[in-house]
């Protein structure tokens, strides 16, 4: 009988096949009254990650993960009847072999926000995270969820300072006052706190009790010019992380860096897109010392990030920009990097989605070589899955992936190259067997 690699790696002994069969009778169970899954949680996702030294591990083992950002799903599950997406994306991300997907679990005085004003929160808002939440451990897939955006889109911190104007503090113009501010890191802790302690209406579990997250990100891609220095930014980490510790040991924390080098970083800082990258208040490596954070992050977006718009030069960049930061987490860090985001814009003069495919390939390669080796590149998140009919949430960056046969199989096939290393988690060996055994 002709046996796959998956399947010689798994054993394929009758002992398995019992088990198997066990399971998906208890599968087959749960969906029959999947409306009374109340009580049923943590099917897929129960245990939290853990981390040891540069390597995230579940179960026991290490965990090397190929996965993707949709930041809109809270925002588009308040509408009802739109459910159905968000489960149709989580779905597809599991059926592809993907495990981790990451999202906003902010909206701060937007349509739809999730916090209203200061401490205000909007109870339906509230329930669509819970659902996504909720979802995602039924479909097996964690959630790395963000806790505010250094941009504006959903109001970010320039919606924190117009509050705190509005109550009559004084306050320079800069959105950085975010940052500086006593009174607004006090709102940001209180919106944190109610975040971290929220009770899902869907499972019961409160969220720092439900291994379905794997991990706190403090603020989308920080940034704080007005400091160059960095010690605000700094600060502002240090005080943070270590609140979100004191309130919730159970999950990872990172901060949400794009990964640039500072001005006294002499080792790296060549290795920057451009020289405005050392000017942006940041430091991948001081940042990411901090004891509070467990793992760093890093994004890629050279096209946008680079003058040089030569589709060559700019794989190159990708190759040396992973490479020097997995190299700082196995040396100078001793922490996982997770590569959070990397994106291609169809913008681009030239553009041909075969290009993309090119981009993902360098970047899903240079990953499956650290997990290969047990090095600190853990995982990559491609920025962005969306499904149909979702023009208004897209972006230049944003793919339907199962719309282009090629793509699909390039990150189902990175899938299965890390179960093969890897193997699958407990949960989904079943379905890895199914969707490797071809390849
Ligand atoms: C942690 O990693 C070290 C080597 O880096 C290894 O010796 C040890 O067994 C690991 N511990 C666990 C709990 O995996
Ligand atoms: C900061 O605030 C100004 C308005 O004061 C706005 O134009 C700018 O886009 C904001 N920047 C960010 C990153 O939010
Ligand atoms: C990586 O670590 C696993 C156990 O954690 C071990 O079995 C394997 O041999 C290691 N691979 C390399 C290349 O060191």
């Amino acid at each position: 009988m002709y046996k796959s690699p998956l399947s010689r790696m798994l054993g394929g002994n009758g002992m398995l096949y019992a088990v198997i069969g066990f399971a998906s009778c208890l599968v087959f169970i749960y969906m029959s009254f999947g409306d009374l899954w109340i009580g049923f949680h943590g099917r897929s996702t129960s245990s939290f990650v853990k981390r040891n030294g540069t390597q995230f591990i579940v179960d026991g083992r290490p965990f090397y993960f190929n996965g993707w950002n949709s930041y809109w799903m809270m925002d588009h599950c308040v509408d009802e009847s739109r459910r159905p997406r968000i489960r149709e994306m989580l779905q597809t991300g599991a059926k592809m072999g993907l495990t981790v997907c990451r999202t906003w679990a902010f909206n701060d005085g937007a349509y739809n926000a999730l916090q209203i004003s200061p401490g205000r929160f909007d109870e339906r808002v509230f329930r669509a995270l819970d659902y996504v939440v909720a979802e995602a451990n039924r479909q097996g897939i964690r959630l790395i969820l963000s806790l505010v955006n250094n941009l504006q889109a959903y109001g970010g911190k320039t919606q924190y300072v117009k509050w705190a104007r509005e109550e009559g503090i004084a306050l320079s113009s800069s959105n950085d006052s975010f940052f500086y501010d006593p009174s607004i890191r006090h709102y940001f802790k209180n919106y944190v706190k109610t975040v971290l302690t929220r009770k899902n209406t869907f499972t019961g579990i409160e969220y720092r009790d439900d291994p379905t997250i794997f991990a706190w990100e403090l603020i989308n891609e920080p940034r704080c010019s007005t400091d160059p220095s960095g010690d605000t930014l700094q600060d502002w980490i240090e005080e943070m992380s270590y609140f979100v510790k004191s309130i919730d040991p159970n999950h990872l924390v990172t901060v949400g860096l794009e990964g640039f080098y500072g001005p006294k970083n002499s080792k790296r800082l060549s290795f920057n897109p451009e020289y405005w990258a050392a000017d942006l208040g940041s430091d991948f490596t001081r940042n990411s010392m901090i004891s509070t954070i467990d793992f760093a992050s890093v994004h890629i977006y050279p096209d946008h990030w680079s003058h040089i718009q030569n589709f060559e030069y700019n794989l190159r960049f990708v190759s040396k920009w992973m490479i020097s930061h997995i190299e700082d987490g196995d040396k100078d860090l001793k922490k996982p990097i997770m590569f959070t985001e990397f994106g291609l814009s169809n913008e681009d003069l030239d553009f041909d989605p075969s290009q993309r495919e090119r981009f993902y390939k360098v970047i899903l390669d240079i990953l499956h070589k650290s997990a290969k080796r047990n090095k600190s590149g853990a995982g990559t998140l491609v920025w962005q899955f969306v499904v149909e009919g979702m023009e208004d949430f897209n972006d230049k960056f944003g793919i339907v992936p199962w719309k282009r046969q090629s793509t699909y199989q390039l990150f189902t096939e990175q899938s299965c190259r890390l179960a093969r290393i890897q193997g699958a988690l407990p949960s989904q060996e079943k379905h890895f067997k199914k969707l490797c055994a071809q390849r």
